[in-house]
């Protein structure tokens, strides 16, 4: 970025001065990635020709924008691009070879219930196609891991959250599994719908300008821990939704893309105890083990208690 206003000294010194440096109170890191942001903001405004009005209108913007500050993370690629460094940096510490993590997204609420081995997780309201998915918690060596926590959150047939959708019951699609003493997990829900950011709202307005849709392909978020294994935050995409290569959000990953399987069978039916046809799908998660234990945990992000 090519600004001579900026480059002159007046303004290298000014710059100094807002991000204290030379002040012997703070935090030197903060000070040099603020010197660094505000110098680029400061830039991109000479380059542009931004205006007064201009700036205080994106202000304005940015602030009507704070409820959905984590639709921003995701529509602009922000979570995206901490997962490639974690990615990066995991393959550096020798923790490869797991299933890929993929973005949080800002929909998660903390403390759905537990149970062990088994969870319905639909209230039984939505009509959508019954959906049974299993499989087991892997450790990096293939063996069971006993005692982990699957905690699963997904939306409804109109691509809504419980909690954010008031007209859903508690937790509705939101449970946490402790896999069995042979690292299994399964759960019974409908099939979710795709979702698309809040019609009329501040990350719709954003992607408008920019040209792009807000659409996500369907899919279903999980947090897989266990002590001494690596967080893993991760999502699956159901095959065949029309956004699953062109998420707003660009969480897709080749391996998060399981078969699924429609079962119409009527002993298949009668066994798994469900009225119509359902939808099948099968997934172990792998996760690796480490010895420090902050890796284990969930990134400091505000999650929200319901
Ligand atoms: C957003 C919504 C999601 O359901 C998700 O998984 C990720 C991001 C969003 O609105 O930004
Ligand atoms: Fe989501």
């Amino acid at each position: 970025m090519a600004s001579k206003l900026v480059e002159n000294r007046d303004t290298q010194a000014f710059l100094d001065k807002i991000a204290g440096i030379g002040s012997s109170g703070g935090n030197e890191r903060v000070k040099q990635i603020v010197r660094r942001i505000v110098g680029d903001l400061f830039a991109t405004i000479d380059e542009f020709d931004v205006t007064e009005d201009e700036f205080w209108a994106a202000l304005n913007f940015t602030a009507a924008g704070a409820p959905e500050i984590g639709l921003w993370a995701a529509g602009l690629g922000f979570e995206h691009f901490l997962d490639v460094r974690m990615d990066i940096a995991d393959q550096k510490a020798g923790l490869s070879g797991g299933t890929p993590r993929t973005i949080e997204g800002p929909l998660y609420i903390k403390g759905a219930p537990r149970t062990k081995g088994f969870a319905r997780l639909d209230d039984g309201t939505d009509k959508g196609e019954t959906l049974i998915m299993h499989g087991r918690v892997l450790d990096n060596e293939g063996k069971p891991v006993a005692g982990a926590i699957v905690d699963v959150w997904h939306a409804n047939t109109l691509g809504n959250y419980s909690y954010f959708d008031k007209s859903q019951s508690d937790f509705n699609f939101r449970r946490q599994i402790e896999t069995d003493t042979d690292g299994r997990y399964k759960f019974q829900s409908i099939v979710p719908s795709g979702y698309a950011v809040p019609s009329g709202g501040s990350t719709d307005g954003l992607l408008n300008l920019l040209g792009r849709h807000g659409q996500r392909p369907a899919h279903i978020h999980f947090f897989v821990t266990a002590p001494n294994h690596r967080h893993l935050t991760t999502q699956i995409n159901i095959d065949g939704d029309p956004f699953l290569h062109d998420d707003f959000a660009y969480a897709t990953r080749d391996e998060l893309i399981p078969p699924v399987l429609r079962r119409t069978d009527p002993d298949l039916l009668a066994a798994a105890g469900v009225e119509g046809p359902y939808t099948e799908i099968e997934f172990d998660f792998t996760i690796n083990r480490v010895e420090e234990p902050m890796l284990a945990m969930a990134s400091s992000r505000n999650r929200l208690v319901a």
